[in-house]
């Protein structure tokens, strides 16, 4: 079945990121000089699906002004004779159809994602987490959806992390099927290093099949009533086959300040327009103590 719903998750606090994210939403920090959330937007279009169904918050309104028309600004550069402006703002408002959903209480992903359920219907999506940017060459979730129609199943991203660090993330127990597609023996939140079956860790790109939704009411909520969505995808394995797939290209974690500095400077050294200036800038630094 095709995929043709893409649900992304911007419902949390954002606390990492205060005092910046306390009137405004952390995806509407900026990544060179465009919003964290339109990366994420661009390539859920760019992998071919355009219906969006974004879960927000509580102070949030600005990602639904983002994507929405704005009749007076593009009046003032239709007035100013600013063509490539005009342009991107109108390209910005028709990129996809996006139905929004406001999660009312933070309780987790795993809770953040089972409000969907009715939007989404019987059919499977994708999931994109939009604090993980991928810079690749084939938008990421294309190549999941090419692994999707392969072999008919949930599919998580996941890539190689330092063994030292597997306690900061979801770990698969991986068999590889082919080379970078894996069947998913058993998945373990945050283990130790000694503990972990492998160093492939789950980042926020996913395609499940419409059987998670069933599952997240039976999940134990944690710390905070959070219910989790890598314990729903353990129940999930209890019934289907997941596989995990290691994508290519550069991931960053937005979500925290260091890796949205180290993503704008990926994103800023690829552009052809500011590349080479900041690269110029870059080697005149004294980065000696
Ligand atoms: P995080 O665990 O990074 O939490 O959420 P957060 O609130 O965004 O950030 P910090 O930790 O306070 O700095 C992972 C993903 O799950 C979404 C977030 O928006 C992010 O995409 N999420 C989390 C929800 O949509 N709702 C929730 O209740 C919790």
């Amino acid at each position: 079945m095709k995929i043709r719903k893409a649900v992304v998750t911007a419902a949390g606090w954002g606390t990492r990121f205060l005092p910046a994210a306390k009137s405004q939403p952390k995806e509407m920090l900026l990544l060179v000089d465009k919003p964290v959330i339109q990366y994420v937007i661009e390539e859920a279009v760019a992998s071919g699906i355009d219906q969006i169904i974004l879960i927000t918050a509580l102070g949030k309104h600005a990602i639904e002004n983002h994507f929405d028309r704005s009749f007076e600004l593009e009046h003032i550069l239709l007035q100013k004779g600013d063509e490539k402006r005009l342009q991107e703002v109108r390209r910005i408002s028709d990129l996809a159809s996006i139905c929004y959903i406001r999660q009312k209480e933070q309780l987790g992903l795993g809770h953040a994602v089972s409000i969907a359920k009715d939007l989404v219907g019987n059919e499977p999506f994708a999931l994109f987490l939009p604090d993980d940017l991928i810079a690749a060459e084939v938008p990421a979730m294309k190549q999941m959806l090419e692994v999707y129609e392969r072999y008919g199943c949930s599919v998580i991203a996941v890539e190689p992390v330092p063994p030292e660090k597997t306690s900061a993330y979801g770990i698969v127990d991986p068999q590889q099927v082919e080379g970078r597609v894996f069947e998913v023996l058993s998945l373990i939140e945050k283990p130790n290093p000694e503990e972990a079956p492998s160093n492939l860790a789950i980042v926020g790109r996913y395609i499940l099949t419409p059987e998670i939704f069933g599952l997240f009411e039976k999940v134990t909520p944690g710390a905070g009533g959070e219910i989790q969505l890598t314990d729903a995808l353990r129940l999930l394995l209890e019934q289907q086959r997941i596989y995990a797939y290691q994508f290519e290209g550069t991931r960053y974690d937005t979500g925290e300040p260091l890796g949205l500095l180290k993503a704008s400077i990926g994103y800023a050294l690829n552009r052809p327009d500011l590349g080479p200036g900041f690269k110029e800038h870059l080697q005149q630094l004294d980065l000696s103590d």
